[in-house]
């Protein structure tokens, strides 16, 4: 099974199965992963899907653009892979990925 592993900010893993098209905020709250929040729907307007994409895996998460990376200085715990989940379409190559939720959304 091609799976994504998202971990919380205590450790707790959730390992969810890919569907090639979904975001990864989308495959989060289907799976029910807390730390998602997801406000605004995907809509990339309230930067409550925060993320923290592995170092190996974040160039196959593509380029977050002037929206995101405007959502991205609010969140107050932004790092060098930070992404907004809802942003990330999910594709088979991701297999493995490891993505970090933080502690706190906006
Ligand atoms: S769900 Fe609102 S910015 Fe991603």
């Amino acid at each position: 099974m091609a799976s994504i592993k998202m971990i919380e900010h205590d450790g707790t893993e959730h390992e969810v199965a890919i569907e090639d098209g979904k975001s990864l905020m989308e495959l989060a709250t289907d799976n029910a992963v807390p730390g998602i929040d997801a406000d605004c729907g995907g809509d990339c307007a309230c930067g409550t899907c925060h993320v923290i994409v592995g170092d190996k895996w974040f160039p196959n998460t593509g380029v977050a653009n002037n929206d995101e990376q405007q959502m991205l200085d609010m969140t107050p715990e932004r790092a060098s892979t930070s992404r907004l989940a809802c942003q990330i379409k999910i594709t088979e190559a991701m297999d493995g990925m490891v993505v970090r939720l933080p502690e706190f959304q906006m």
